[in-house]
């Protein structure tokens, strides 16, 4: 597996599985241990999602060693605070069965993100986490971590796909070191980005699905990729993606897809925000 090298010199393999709204924890471990079997290494989960048991158990039945996966997960905001993100970060790992994380989140930018990067950057000191990062953070909140702590993000996780390349936040997170991971690299399904004639064409060109194109668009560009699928042959699918190149006439009639509009919404929509802080209520 391609890997990156994110700024603290851990390798990231570049393309991995998400397990977003696989809320059955049957079906989760059943996806993990696929995924597994077929290669994938990479499994990201949040604690939002419920299902971090799940993942653990497949991860403890595969008998693949620690050293070969590379585990994320993330900080949900009724924990970001100092010492709630210690509680959080331990009930996920026990809930995971490791004994350490490769790479926690804070999953959005609200609460008390300062108190939990300070609990965060212990756990990192205390080598309990191979690496530290954010999620959904814009790159003025970007910015503002690196300044002021002394271990910036090595990775901010932000939803990119054909229909919201990122293109500016990209080349601001190059600049700066930070590791672009796309969330949603398949836009969720949504848009008819399955049906979309460009893809569908390029797609043609080198006998390659649309998910395929996308993800090879997406790891060429040096994006992480996470897509999820709770489907044995579309996680086979998705993991196909190394065999073939894209041109630049390809990259850029991928370009002009890019409508920068989000399948979610604004991270700093109020509206959003106040959703948000509902939906941690009830957990
Ligand atoms: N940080 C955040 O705030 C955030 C937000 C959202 C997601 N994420 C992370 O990013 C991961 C990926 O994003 P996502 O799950 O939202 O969406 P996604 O990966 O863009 O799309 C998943 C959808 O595409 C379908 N699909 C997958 N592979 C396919 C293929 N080869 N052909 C046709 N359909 C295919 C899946 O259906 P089937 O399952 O039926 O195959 C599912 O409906 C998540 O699982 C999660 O880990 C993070």
């Amino acid at each position: 597996m391609k890997t990156v090298k994110l700024n603290n010199g851990l390798e990231m393999p570049i393309l991995g599985l998400g397990v977003y709204q696989i809320p059955d924890p049957h079906e989760c471990e059943r996806v993990v241990a696929d995924a597994l079997s077929i290669g994938y290494r990479l499994i990201d989960t949040a604690s939002a999602y419920r299902n971090e048991e799940a993942v653990g158990k497949a991860i403890a039945k595969s008998g693949i060693a620690r050293d070969e996966l590379f585990i994320t997960t993330k900080l949900f905001l009724n924990n970001a605070t100092y010492e709630k993100t210690k509680q959080s970060f331990a009930d996920s790992l026990k809930k995971l069965q490791l004994e350490y994380l490769d790479l926690y989140l804070i999953h959005q930018p609200y609460g008390d993100v300062y108190g939990a990067w300070r609990a965060m950057q212990e756990l990192y000191r205390d080598g309990k986490i191979k690496a530290i990062g954010v999620s959904n953070f814009g790159t003025d909140r970007v910015m503002d971590f690196i300044e002021f702590f002394e271990i910036p993000p090595a990775v901010d996780q932000v939803e990119t796909h054909p229909f919201h390349q990122q293109i500016e936040t990209l080349k601001f997170l190059k600049e700066n070191g930070v590791q672009l991971e796309s969330w949603g690299p398949l836009a969720e399904g949504k848009h008819g980005i399955f049906t979309n004639g460009v893809l569908m064409k390029i797609g043609n060109k080198y006998q390659k699905s649309v998910a395929q194109v996308i993800l090879r668009w997406l790891i060429q560009r040096d994006i992480v990729v996470i897509p999820k699928s709770t489907r044995k042959d579309r996680l086979a699918e998705n993991y196909d993606v190394f065999d073939f190149e894209l041109t630049e006439d390809d990259l850029n009639l991928i370009a002009e897809l890019d409508t920068k509009t989000s399948i979610w919404g604004d991270h700093r929509d109020p509206e959003k925000v106040k959703m948000l802080y509902g939906y941690a209520k009830k957990m």
